[in-house]
C-alpha cells in the first residue's frame, strides 16, 4: 500500500517503485514527501523544461548538497531539459579582493566552486554563460510562456515567472528545483493552482510620481507578506503593455516584493497577463486594503536600518544591478553616470562601482560603444551575486551602497534611491 496521500498516476508510481533507477525513486520520494506536506493532491508536468537551480555557490559547509550532487551523478540522472543557475560568487577580474578577502572565499567560503560546477555541468546546467538570476532576459533564453508549470526556486525569477510572464511555479527550495526538473513532475498546489493565484490583498498606489520600483516592491512585501497582491494605480505610470522599461521595473519591484516579504505572485491592473485576462476575477472574497501614497512610501524608505560601523562617513563601494539588469538598464545606467560626472566636472567615478548583469547580456553590451564609455568612468561590470560577494566576515570593512533592497535585506549594504546613488558615485555635491 503507498503510504503516501497523493494520488499517482501509473508512469509517476512506477518512477516511485524504482522502475527508472534507485535514485530517481528517491527523487521523486523526495518531491512526493513535500507535496504530502503542502496537501497537493497529485503531481503534474513540467511544462517549461528548462529549469533554474538557486545554489550557484561552492561554499565548503555545504557537503551534504555535493554528496547528493554525486549520488544524482553516479545513478546517471539528470534534468533533461538543462537549466541555468544563479550567478556566480566572485569574479576578481572585475570585483577586486584583497589578500585577507581572497584568502577568506578561495581558502574558506567557496573553496568548493571549481568542483560544484563540474557537479552542475554534469546535471545538466546548459552552459557557462547561463549564471545568473534574471534567466528570463531575451539574451539568456530561459523563457517560460503563460500557464507553462515550472521548477524553479530563486525568488526573483519566481515571481517574475509568475506575474509577468503568466506562468506558474511555487517558491520552492534549493535542490526542489533541480528534483522537480530531474522527474519532470511538480506537486500541484498553492501559486500553480487557479484558486492560489487570486489576490488576497487590494493595493491602492496614489502616489504623486512614478515610484521606486524597489521601494514600491518592499512597502507591499512588507505588508503582505506571502500573499497575493492585486495592484491598482501602477498602470498609469507603467503604460498598459509590457514593453523593456515596464519589465525591467516590474523584475526590480518583484525581487522587492519576494525579498522584504514572501510575494511569489503579484497582479497589475490591465498591465500584466492574468490581470489583463481575468481582471477583478482574480481577487479572492474579503481582500485586505493597502493605500500607498507618497507619505507612505517614504516612510517605508527611511525605515531602513543603516548597519554600516561608522554611519556617518560615506559609502566606498557600490553595486547596481541586483537583481541582474536588463540591457537597456546596463545602458541607461552607463549614460546617467557619463553625463552626471560631465556635469560634476568629473571624469571617473568617486565611489569603487560596480554594475552587475547576465553574462549574455554583458556579451552583448560588450559589442557596443557604450562598453567603452562605462569602462572610462572606472565602473566595472560583471556577472557575479552581489550577496555571494557580501556574504562574508570581511564585507564590513566597506560601506556598501547600493539601490538593491533585496542586497540590503541580506546584507549589511545601505539602500539609497537610484538619484541619490548616481549623486553619491559621480560625487555630486548635495543639495545640487
Ligand atoms: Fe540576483 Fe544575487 Fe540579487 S541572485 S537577485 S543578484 S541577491
Amino acid at each position: 500500500m503507498n503510504k503516501y496521500k497523493m494520488q499517482l498516476t501509473a508512469e509517476q508510481q512506477a518512477i516511485l517503485d524504482g522502475k527508472e533507477g534507485e535514485v530517481k525513486a528517491k527523487v521523486m520520494e523526495t518531491l512526493v514527501m513535500f507535496g504530502d506536506i503542502f496537501g497537493a493532491e497529485k503531481l503534474v508536468p513540467v511544462t517549461h523544461k528548462q529549469g533554474h537551480l538557486v545554489t550557484s555557490f561552492g561554499i565548503g559547509l555545504l557537503k551534504p548538497l555535493f554528496s547528493t550532487m554525486d549520488k544524482l551523478i553516479a545513478g546517471g540522472v539528470k534534468a533533461e531539459g538543462g537549466f541555468s543557475v544563479d550567478p556566480r560568487p566572485l569574479d576578481y577580474d572585475n570585483v577586486k579582493c584583497n589578500f585577507l578577502e581572497k584568502l577568506v572565499f578561495n581558502k574558506i567560503l567557496y573553496s568548493q566552486q571549481e568542483m560544484y560546477e563540474k557537479q552542475l555541468r554534469k546535471v545538466g546546467l546548459t552552459g557557462s554563460s547561463k549564471f545568473t538570476c534574471a534567466c528570463y532576459l531575451d539574451e539568456v533564453g530561459n523563457q517560460p510562456k503563460e500557464g507553462d508549470v515550472l521548477s524553479w526556486a530563486e525568488s526573483s525569477a519566481v515571481v517574475y515567472a509568475n506575474s509577468v510572464l503568466g506562468a506558474r511555479c511555487n517558491r520552492n527550495s534549493g535542490m526542489l528545483d533541480l528534483f522537480g526538473s530531474i522527474v519532470g513532475y511538480v506537486p500541484y498546489f498553492g501559486l500553480l493552482t487557479d484558486e492560489g493565484r487570486k489576490a488576497t490583498w487590494k493595493v491602492y498606489v496614489k502616489t504623486t510620481k512614478k515610484p521606486e520600483a524597489q521601494i514600491l516592491g518592499s512597502a507591499i512585501g512588507m505588508k503582505v507578506m506571502e500573499d497575493v497582491p492585486y495592484v491598482y494605480g501602477l498602470d498609469k505610470f507603467l503604460g498598459n503593455e509590457l514593453t523593456d522599461d515596464a519589465k525591467a521595473y516590474l523584475k526590480d519591484f518583484g525581487a522587492a516584493t519576494a525579498s522584504n516579504g514572501a510575494v511569489g505572485l503579484y497582479h497589475i491592473d490591465a498591465l500584466t497577463p492574468e490581470a489583463k485576462r481575468l481582471g477583478e476575477k482574480l481577487l479572492a472574497d474579503n481582500c485586505k486594503e493597502y493605500v500607498i501614497d507618497d507619505a507612505e512610501l517614504e516612510r517605508i524608505y527611511k525605515s531602513y536600518p543603516v548597519m554600516w560601523k561608522n554611519k556617518e562617513k560615506e559609502g566606498n563601494l557600490c553595486f547596481i544591478g541586483c537583481p541582474h539588469l536588463t540591457y537597456s538598464q546596463l545602458c541607461d545606467w552607463t549614460d546617467k553616470i557619463v553625463a552626471s560626472l560631465k556635469a560634476a566636472g568629473r571624469k571617473k567615478v568617486a565611489v569603487r562601482t560596480v554594475l552587475t548583469s547576465a553574462p549574455d547580456v554583458v556579451a552583448k553590451f560588450k559589442q557596443t560603444k557604450k562598453y567603452a564609455e562605462l569602462v572610462a568612468t572606472g565602473a566595472t561590470l560583471t556577472s557575479i551575486c552581489p550577496l555571494m560577494y557580501t556574504n562574508n566576515p570581511l564585507t564590513k570593512m566597506h560601506r556598501i551602497m547600493t539601490n538593491s533592497n533585496k542586497l540590503r535585506t541580506y546584507s549589511a549594504a545601505r539602500y539609497y534611491k537610484d538619484e541619490e546613488i548616481l549623486k553619491k558615485i559621480t560625487g555630486v555635491k548635495e543639495g545640487k
